[in-house]
């Protein structure tokens, strides 16, 4: 039987992630985020690091134990509150589309943090987890790197908000690094990955010695791709510890990819025949749309940059500046890419990015709720068999597979689907909070005992990138948490609505009709 132990690693690699979200509060109407103000009274406390916090200060430690040999000097550029500012209401990593490092979710969510409420116990969880932050695809690192070297052929010496540009290096020296996991600086992908792990073992301790009782290693699940991998395994180091491999107390299961699996996936994104073939209302619908958005926005900012640089950009080409923010960020802590757009043209470029996902996987679009309702009927099940079905059930895979089970969930549904013409500024879809680099949704079935009542009580209650976020037509629980009968049956709703799999995918009948691989 494995024994229960303590985390040497965990002790060793500080306690450093804390990003971004934490000295947030809740937006503006502009959508902009702010950071806790600084009370002054602060100051007689011995006990804090608190006033790290408010010095902008993203972690435990400071800026400078971050540095980078490319690391540009941004304070400066930070103090004039540029668009990569940290100011009393702008935070760009709330901007950045999923392109950026993870973030909390802080709109719509229920105050009062992330901590159980009373008379409660957490019984089972379930994650489905995006990897963490990673470099660009190589479609977008392609094009990232063709803008950058058609400026360098321009015989011009760029000045002000472009000066940086005379001395600066793309954020990758070989193509082999796209599409994997960055390992640099305070936002990297394996540092996120890691300290997810930490926090969750923080959080479900309890959950995690039931589970080093059983005679059986705990199984977790990686859709099949390396970062997506890494991201499992870097994220187990956290929670189970360094040996875990060894001493047999956590297996991970990759799950293939391919697209001949039907419904037995974690990516039904790929394995819906008909959400790649149809053009019109499957995952093309995003692009299109997206690029109908960009055309309006574009046309100031090209004639900004043709003054200045002498340089006509296409939409593409401005759009890859725009994403080099985000990007850059996760190497190197932070990028002059940010300053050279304003905080506008980064509201636009963010609504961008949610009208691509709204429309690409999310509730814009014909298949992603049936795709998506395969997992959440996976899950459903497992919560009604309750802690006998085993504590722990993580699952790791691509953005595209957690809009689509958002969607079957029916939990950030805006009333009327995106404008492509303007910006919805009331929207509840905002990529950065709803999947950002790492996000990831958690379900909780918690075991609720009402005072002077015997007996207790089941609920579901849904955290997302921790915030904690109600059902909008299921929240009469403990802490805005879901009964699980009620649950159970707006689950088995859904799938009437959203439809069948295999009939809406064009998937043949005598292939797999639904996940069965994910039990511990
Ligand atoms: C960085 O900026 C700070 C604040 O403006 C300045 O004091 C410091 O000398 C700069 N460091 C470098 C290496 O330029
Ligand atoms: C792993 O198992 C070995 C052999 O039983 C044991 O000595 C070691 O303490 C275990 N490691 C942990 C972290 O429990
Ligand atoms: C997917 O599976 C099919 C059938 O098993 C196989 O022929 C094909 O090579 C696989 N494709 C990939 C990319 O692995
Ligand atoms: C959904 O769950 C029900 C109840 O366990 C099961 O019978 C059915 O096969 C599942 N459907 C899919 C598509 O997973």
């Amino acid at each position: 039987m494995p024994s229960t132990r303590t985390i040497a690693s965990s002790a060793i690699i500080p306690v450093i992630a804390i990003v971004g979200g934490v000295y947030l509060k809740y937006p503006s109407f502009h959508s902009s985020l702010c950071p806790q103000t600084c009370s002054s009274d602060t100051g007689n406390l011995h006990s804090g690091y608190f006033t790290y916090e408010c010095a902008g200060k993203p972690h435990h430690s400071s800026w400078s134990s971050w540095w980078h040999p490319q690391r540009t000097n941004g304070t400066l550029a930070e103090h004039k509150q540029g668009a990569g500012a940290i100011t009393n209401d702008w935070n760009i990593l709330y901007h950045l589309g999923g392109n950026g490092p993870w973030v909390e979710k802080v709109i719509d969510v229920i105050p009062g943090g992330i901590a159980v409420p009373e008379g409660c116990e957490v019984e089972q969880v379930h994650m489905m987890s995006r990897h963490a932050e990673r470099y660009p695809t190589k479609s977008a690192g392609n094009g990232q790197k063709a803008v950058v070297e058609r400026m360098r052929q321009s015989p011009k010496t760029f000045d002000s908000n472009l000066a940086f540009f005379n001395n600066w290096e793309l954020f990758w020296s070989t193509d082999e690094s796209l599409e994997q996991l960055t390992s640099t600086g305070p936002f990297s992908g394996s540092l996120g990955s890691f300290t997810t792990g930490v926090r969750l073992r923080t959080r479900y301790n309890h959950l995690l010695t039931k589970a080093l009782l059983s005679t059986r290693p705990t199984t977790f699940w990686a859709s099949d791709s390396q970062r997506v991998i890494e991201t499992a395994r870097t994220f187990a180091l956290g929670f189970f510890g360094i040996d875990y491999q060894p001493n047999n107390t956590a297996t991970l299961q990759v799950i293939s990819e391919n697209r001949t699996l039907a419904a037995d996936t974690l990516t039904p994104g790929r394995t819906c025949l008909n959400n790649k073939k149809d053009r019109k209302e499957g995952q093309k619908k995003g692009y299109d749309l997206m690029a109908a958005y960009v055309a309006s926005y574009m046309p100031p900012i090209r004639a900004r940059l043709l003054d200045h640089t002498g340089m006509s950009f296409t939409d593409k080409e401005i759009y890859h500046m725009q994403e080099m923010c985000g990007f850059e960020t996760t190497v190197r802590g932070r990028s002059d890419w940010c300053d050279v757009f304003t905080q506008d043209e980064f509201l636009s470029f963010e609504y961008a990015r949610d009208v691509l996902h709204y429309y690409r996987a999310g509730p814009g679009q014909k298949y992603a709720a049936s795709m998506g309702w395969l997992w959440l009927n996976a899950t459903t099940n497992l919560l009604l068999e309750g802690p006998g079905a085993g504590p722990l059930f993580f699952s790791f895979v691509h953005d595209g597979d957690i809009a689509p089970m958002i969607t079957a969930l029916d939990i950030i549904n805006d009333e009327v689907h995106l404008p492509i013409t303007h910006i919805e500024h009331q929207r509840k879809w905002r990529k950065s909070q709803v999947c950002p680099m790492g996000g990831r949704i958690i379900f909780e079935l918690l075991s609720c005992r009402k005072k002077g009542v015997d007996g207790e009580e089941k609920f579901v209650r849904l955290n997302i990138n921790d915030g904690i976020t109600a059902l909008p037509d299921c929240q009469s629980g403990p802490g805005r948490s879901c009964p699980l009968g009620q649950f159970a049956a707006r689950t088995k709703r859904r799938g009437e609505e959203v439809g069948d799999f295999r009939q809406l995918c064009g998937v043949d009948a005598d292939q797999a009709e639904g996940i069965t691989f994910l039990h511990q």
